[in-house]
């Protein structure tokens, strides 16, 4: 695995790669890597020729700074698990290279709704935080697919439409993997790694109410589902953001099931001082 923290360094290197058109894929993210993230880098490696990783924490994405604080930093684990996934290139930069005239004073990115609707109105900031960061990225790799996970749904649905603002829906697709799960059902998280034995063992709640929702959803009103949910994640000490049930292609929140209708159950709650988020497609 080649190693480069410089954009200019590998940008040259692909233009060399690009003149024998191999095809590139990407999945960036922010380190403390799991299961999940290799799951992306093996989707790439079926795909295309030359399989790229970025590890950068985007200090731009966090609207809260203890979070970006205590974000797991695992970088030598990372660069093992890449090599041994079979990653081609891992780009690691430093702040100044993705952001040389600093994050603050930046455009702002027409998201709609997204930009107000579950983790956009949580976490004020994150999604122009997060195209900031991906624009400079896609910019510098300009990868035939992107990678990334469902587990981020929301996210996903912000880098479609970042996509479509940077107009290249012509040279890049994005692909949208599978969230992992461990064997109890959890989602995999880098933020995984911040919990405690206890709070490790309460996390799954939150796979027991997106799966119990699933199960009971009936067509008809889906507010007492919602709120049975956001109680018995409660009831075993979260403190919940929101549990929602919303439209899978336009993330609007949807209170009376027609029965046909696409959906996606959402959560986002802390467990003590991990927020955790997690979803599911529950028809
Ligand atoms: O999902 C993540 O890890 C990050 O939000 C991303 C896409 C790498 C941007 O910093």
């Amino acid at each position: 695995m080649i190693i480069f923290k410089k954009a200019a360094d590998l940008r040259h290197y692909l233009d060399e790669e690009k003149k024998s058109k191999r095809s590139v894929g990407f999945a960036p993210t922010m380190g403390a890597l799991h299961r999940g993230h290799i799951s992306l880098l093996e989707a790439s490696k079926k795909d295309n020729d030359i399989t790229i990783s970025s590890i950068f924490i985007n200090p731009a994405q966090f609207n809260d700074p203890t979070d970006f604080e205590k974000y797991p930093v695992t970088i030598e684990k990372d660069i093992y698990l890449l090599e041994k996934a079979g990653c081609d290139i891992l780009f690691l930069p430093l702040v100044a290279e993705i952001y040389p005239d600093g994050f603050n004073n930046h455009k702002q990115y027409d998201l709609g709704k997204l930009e107000t609707l579950l983790e956009g109105k949580f976490r004020p900031g994150h999604f122009q935080g997060v195209c900031m960061v991906v624009e400079r990225l896609l910019n510098i790799v300009c990868p035939g697919k992107l990678y990334l996970g469902q587990k981020d749904y929301q996210q996903c649905m912000v880098i479609n439409r970042l996509i479509q603002l940077m107009d290249i829906e012509k040279d890049t697709t994005l692909v949208v993997c599978p969230t992992l799960r461990e064997p109890d059902g959890l989602a995999m998280s880098s933020r995984n790694m911040r919990l405690n034995e206890e709070e490790r063992k309460r996390a799954v709640a939150i796979y027991n109410v997106l799966t119990s929702i699933k199960n009971y959803l009936q067509p008809s009103s889906l507010i007492t589902i919602k709120d049975k949910a956001v109680e018995k994640l409660v009831a075993k000490g979260f403190r919940v953001d929101y549990v929602e049930i919303a439209d899978a292609i336009t993330l609007e929140p949807v209170t009376e099931w027609d029965g046909r209708q696409k959906l996606v159950a959402l959560v986002a709650a802390f467990n003590n001082e991990v927020r955790l988020i997690d979803n599911m497609l529950i028809n």
